[in-house]
Parts: structure tokens; sequence; C-alpha cells
């Protein structure tokens, strides 16, 4: 399967792509942790993307699009992906759907995760990532790690993201309002968006996304 996962930030995309990708088994694929792999290592397109990224702001299409194609022609990505965070804007969508065409292939759904504001600050606000996988990801409150700083999963130190400060959480939630919302009626206008709910329990909201997949039990 080729999906689309948005939403705003906050919505829980990150975990529930790691629940989805190992169900229908295909890679996950974010943009942000691709970000985040290239500032840690201090490329070169991690430190053009760290300034935006600081900000709130989206990351330029000339660096995202090339970065995005790159890892969906690897070869683990042939059968198809999640994407997660690419694409966010109206371009992005437009270059996807020429990578898409070029290799014969298209998508089978956009996954809209739908959560109101005030949850997603709070989700934001609480969130500790490992630093040694993105997909080990924990709140404070809501699935805390059972020891203070330290991931369950590998023993990992838990950090707070950079951009994860109250004024740029405000920046990157109207940067979605803006940029990211009008790909959904540019999906819609293809028939290819199924919108959930991402309020409960995180495998409450992964059961209710493989039945909108149509992979439901
Ligand atoms: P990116 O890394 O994509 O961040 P985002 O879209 O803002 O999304 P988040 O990672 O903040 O949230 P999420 O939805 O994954 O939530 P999570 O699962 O962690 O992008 C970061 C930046 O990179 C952008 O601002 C931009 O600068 C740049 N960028 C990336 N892609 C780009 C692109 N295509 N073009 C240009 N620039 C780009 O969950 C959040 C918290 O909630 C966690 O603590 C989690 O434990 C908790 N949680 C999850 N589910 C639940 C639940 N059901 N109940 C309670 N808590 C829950
Ligand atoms: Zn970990």
């Amino acid at each position: 399967m080729r999906i689309v996962l948005v939403g705003p930030p906050g919505a829980g995309k990150g975990t529930q792509a790691a629940y989805l990708a190992e169900n229908l088994s295909i890679p996950h694929i974010s943009t942000g942790d691709l970000f985040r792999a290239n500032i840690s290592q201090g490329t070169r397109l991690g430190q053009k993307a760290q300034e935006y990224m600081r900000a709130g702001q989206l990351v330029p299409d000339e660096v995202t699009i090339g970065m995005a194609k790159d890892r969906m022609e690897q070869p683990d990505a042939a059968g198809g992906f999640l994407l997660d965070g690419f694409p966010r804007n109206l371009s992005q969508a437009e270059a996807l759907d020429d990578i898409l065409r070029e290799a014969g292939v298209t998508l089978d759904a956009v996954l809209d995760l739908e959560v109101p504001e005030d949850e997603v600050v709070k989700r934001i606000a609480g969130r500790r990532m490992c630093r040694n996988d993105s997909g080990h990801i924990f709140h404070v409150q809501y699935s805390p790690p059972r020891t203070e700083g330290v991931c369950d999963v590998c023993g990992g130190e838990l950090y707070q993201r950079e951009d994860d400060h109250e004024d740029t959480v405000r920046k990157r939630l109207e940067v979605y309002h803006t940029e990211t919302e009008p790909i959904i009626d540019y999906y819609k206008a293809q028939g290819l968006v199924v919108t959930i709910s991402a309020l409960g329990k995180v495998a409450e909201v992964t059961a209710r996304a493989m039945e909108a997949l149509g992979r439901g039990p």
C-alpha cells in the first residue's frame, strides 16, 4: 500500500506510523525524522533544514522534495510506503504525483488524523523522544516511560524536541492551517481521503486507522 498520513503537529502521526507500518509491512518515511537525522549527523542538508525547523517553518521544497524522492526510491519502498509529514503543501503534493507517475504507481489512501487544537498542544508539550530511535515516542503524562528520561524500549536518552516550545508550536499550527490543510482538498478531489478521529488510546486509534484503510479485523 502507498499511504499519506496527514494531520496537525502532535496529532500522533509518528506514533501511529510506527504501528501502521509494522501492521502493513511497509516502511515509515518521515521527512521530519530524515531532517532530524541529518541535523544530528551534521550534514549540509541538516544545517540548512535546522534554521527553518527552529522557526516552525517549512524547509524549502527544493531541499525537501529531492530528499523524499531519494528515500522513496530505496529498494525497501518498492512495494509501498507510509509517508508521514510529506507532502506538506500543494507543490509537494504535485511533485509526489509526478514521482508516482514516473514510477507507474498510485496512492491508495490519504489518512487524515483529526484532533482538536487544545489536545495537540497538550500532546506536544509533554512529548519526549528517544535519541536512538525516532519511533520510540513518549509523553510525560499519557505514555510515561518507566524511568524518567529513559526509553523503555532501548534504554536511550529521552529528550524534548527543539521545536516543541510554545512559540514554535503556535507557528507550526499556523503553517499547518495555511500550507498543509489545502492538500486535504486536493486529495479529496481524487477520492483518496479517509478521515478518522485521533482521540482515545493509541491502540484504539491504530484499530480505527486499520479499519479505515480496509484492513480491519
Ligand atoms: P515533523 O517531524 O513532521 O513534525 P509535525 O508534523 O509537526 O508532527 P509531530 O512530529 O510534531 O507530531 P506527530 O503528529 O508525529 O505526533 P507524535 O506521534 O509525536 O516536522 C517537523 C519540522 O520539520 C516541520 O515543522 C518542518 O520545519 C520540517 N518538515 C518536515 N517535513 C517537511 C516537509 N514535507 N516540508 C517542509 N518542511 C518539513 O505524538 C505527539 C505526542 O502525543 C507524543 O508525546 C505521543 O506520545 C502523544 N500521543 C500520541 N498519540 C496519543 C494518543 N492517542 N493519546 C495521548 N497521547 C498521544
Ligand atoms: Zn529508544
